[in-house]
């Protein structure tokens, strides 16, 4: 009887450690398997990014995307008061009404990536990849509004920022 269940103890971490998201991975080879999985997602970028987090260095992909996930919440958390810094400059008048959208944008994605935290944290992959995908939304359509009134954007380095780091988080809920 003490043979059999162990046994089962034995197939049960057998199956839990072969399971992908279980599989440990330096970040560099970590970044590496992320870009193959997506096309706005850089090597360079998703190290030095992960890097800020000392837990990275032995994270399974699954604490790696929680990883990303928070870093993006800090940058779109950032992003959002440069935007009410921006909204405030008398300066700025005439691309107001753009900056009022990209507020709103960020407000929906900070709101999107703290729903992706928590299903990710409860185990639920489907959901947090449907959560990250919706935050991913934002800073594209941040950068259309510009786009949409032929102005430059002021925002196209958050913007990108922002659009990397939750491409890495759903690549890694992907792999
Ligand atoms: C946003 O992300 C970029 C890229 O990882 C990083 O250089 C920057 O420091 C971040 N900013 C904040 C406020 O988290
Ligand atoms: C934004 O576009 C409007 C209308 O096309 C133009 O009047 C304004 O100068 C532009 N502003 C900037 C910062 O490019």
């Amino acid at each position: 009887m003490a043979i059999i269940s162990c046994s089962f103890v034995l197939i049960f971490l057998m199956s839990v450690v072969s399971f992908p998201h279980f599989i440990d991975a330096s970040v560099s080879d970590a970044c590496t398997a992320a870009a193959a999985k997506s096309s706005n997602i850089n090597h360079d970028f998703c190290v030095t990014s992960l890097q800020v987090d000392p837990k990275s260095a032995s994270a399974n992909y699954v604490s790696l995307a929680q990883i990303a996930t928070k870093l993006a919440s800090e940058n779109a958390t950032s992003t959002k008061a440069k935007i009410k810094d921006l909204l405030a400059q008398p300066g700025n008048g005439n691309i107001k009404p753009e900056l009022s959208t990209c507020q709103d944008l960020y407000s929906e994605m900070i709101d999107s990536l703290s729903d992706a935290a928590k299903a990710i944290s409860s185990f639920h992959y489907d959901d947090a990849m449907t959560y990250l995908s919706a935050a991913l939304d934002a800073p594209a359509d941040c950068e259309d509004t510009f786009a949409e009134k032929r102005n430059a954007s002021v925002l196209s380095v958050e913007d990108a920022n922002a659009k990397q780091l939750t491409a890495i988080a759903l690549a890694f809920l992907n792999i």
